[in-house]
């Protein structure tokens, strides 16, 4: 069947469900029901998120968690994290409480600075260019007044622009670079303004330019854009005790699981497809406060992994040592976070995370995202140089089995109870429940 709709966008919302259900489904009354029992009762708040996208059919729930006790220099914090995987928010929070009480998690801000680009052919004399560019300068501050006034208030603004000549890699290519400032919003929106005008006043003043011929006039934009790739946006994120203290139930031999640890980020360090894996550890706990405060965790996934490879190599973005007794690790991620602006004020439970953050600056966000990445990578490693993962993985993995087969409350207590003493694997489970219902 040819499934090709035209106007699809103006059907109203049933009209849409409507003609999916009918088009796709075996069962459509049943596709329409259930994609209706996730509309919320309250119409406002159904159309708020109605209105987020275009052809809006339903809601799609992912679990919304809370990670207590991490105390990040010096105060306590409860994280919020928006996250499907069933072990990363209890990861999180076993890692909060062990460095609780070793000194907790110390963070820094290193840098602010947002990046955009105008990209753009030029046909000519490179020389006369750049000595355009120097007297043009000043009039791409001063015809982006209107939008960067209220960004100056806040002590925002763009920071510079520079020409950049990339002719070597394809002819006639050239930068208008800029650097920004955006305070606590992402920015994504003002340099976006900002780059757009910029490519404005390049063509217009060109046009006019008396040294240029008539086809050095004749600038061609191609586009202007913001950067995702922040390397000066950049948080750090380190937690530090003598290697004595890391003892507890799993770390019987401190030494040897401190010295196994730093190898296990070694190898991230230099092997490509372990660090891929363990940055992922990372992002676990980066995308899941990201996104339960708003953020567009694309954004800081592409930037993240292109800063992972910045040496010409796909690298691991935490490191750690052992120097005088002293266990260390830390990370070093790029993140480009708003707490104002965008879906931070839009959606209600955007709003409560942040409220429950006691209202971050974007550079109070960056430090607890960082942190909640380095937790989450701590937990990871532990697991892996310990005990291995899958022990925790599957006992958390339970409940979805279960609740695949759709156990009641009295076969989940005799499952759970077997599974205490019994390891956890999906067949295990599966044939435990079918032997259980004989
Ligand atoms: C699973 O979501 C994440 C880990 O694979 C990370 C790692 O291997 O470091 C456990």
């Amino acid at each position: 069947m040819n499934k090709v709709v035209a106007g699809f966008s103006k059907l109203s919302k049933e009209e849409k469900i409507n003609w999916i259900a009918k088009e796709y489904f075996t069962n459509p009354q049943e596709a329409i029901e259930l994609l209706k029992k996730y509309w919320n009762s309250d119409e406002n708040l159904q159309k708020l998120h109605d209105e987020f996208i275009e052809n809006t059919i339903s809601n799609f729930y992912i679990p919304l968690g809370v990670a207590p006790n991490f105390l990040i220099n010096g105060k306590n914090s409860t994280i919020p994290m928006a996250i499907e995987e069933s072990s990363v928010v209890a990861a999180a929070a076993k890692s909060a409480k062990f460095w609780s009480t070793r000194g907790g998690f110390k963070a820094t801000v290193i840098d602010t600075e947002k990046i955009g680009q105008v990209h753009f052919i030029f046909k000519g004399d490179s020389s006369k260019l750049n000595s355009f560019f120097n007297e043009t300068k000043v009039k791409f501050f001063t015809n982006t007044e209107n939008i960067t006034k209220n960004m100056q208030k806040r002590g925002g603004g763009i920071l510079d622009i520079i020409l950049k000549d990339k002719t070597d890699l394809i002819p006639n290519y050239f930068q208008l670079h800029a650097t920004f400032e955006t305070k606590d919003s992402m920015g994504a929106n003002f340099i976006n303004s900002c780059l757009e005008q910029f490519a404005k006043t390049l063509k217009e003043e060109a046009q006019s330019h008396e040294l240029f011929s008539e086809t050095e006039k004749d600038i061609q934009v191609v586009m202007s854009i913001l950067s995702n790739y922040v390397p000066n946006c950049l948080v750090r994120a380190e937690v530090s005790c003598p290697i004595a203290d890391l003892e507890e139930k799993h770390i019987q031999n401190p030494q040897e699981f401190a010295e196994r640890f730093v190898q296990a980020v070694q190898i991230a360090e230099i092997e490509p497809f372990r660090a891929v894996t363990h940055n992922k550890g990372i992002m676990n706990g980066v995308d899941a406060v990201v996104l339960a405060t708003g953020n567009d965790f694309r954004a800081v996934e592409a930037g993240i992994h292109a800063y992972a490879s910045r040496n010409g190599q796909y690298s691991s973005l935490s490191h750690a040592k052992i120097e005088n007794d002293i266990f260390t690790f830390w990370l070093e991620i790029p993140l480009a976070l708003g707490t104002v602006g965008g879906l931070t004020s839009l959606h209600p439970l955007v709003k409560l995370s942040l409220e429950m953050l006691e209202k971050p600056s974007a550079k109070e966000l960056m430090k607890i995202v960082a942190v909640a990445g380095l937790a989450q990578n701590f937990a990871a490693l532990r697991s892996l140089t310990t005990t291995g993962i899958q022990d925790g993985h599957m006992k958390m993995h339970l409940n979805n089995i279960l609740n695949q087969f759709e156990a009641n409350e009295e076969e989940r207590i005799v499952i759970r109870k077997h599974f205490k003493h019994h390891v956890v694997s999906h067949s295990a489970v599966v044939d435990y429940i079918e032997n259980l219902r004989k």
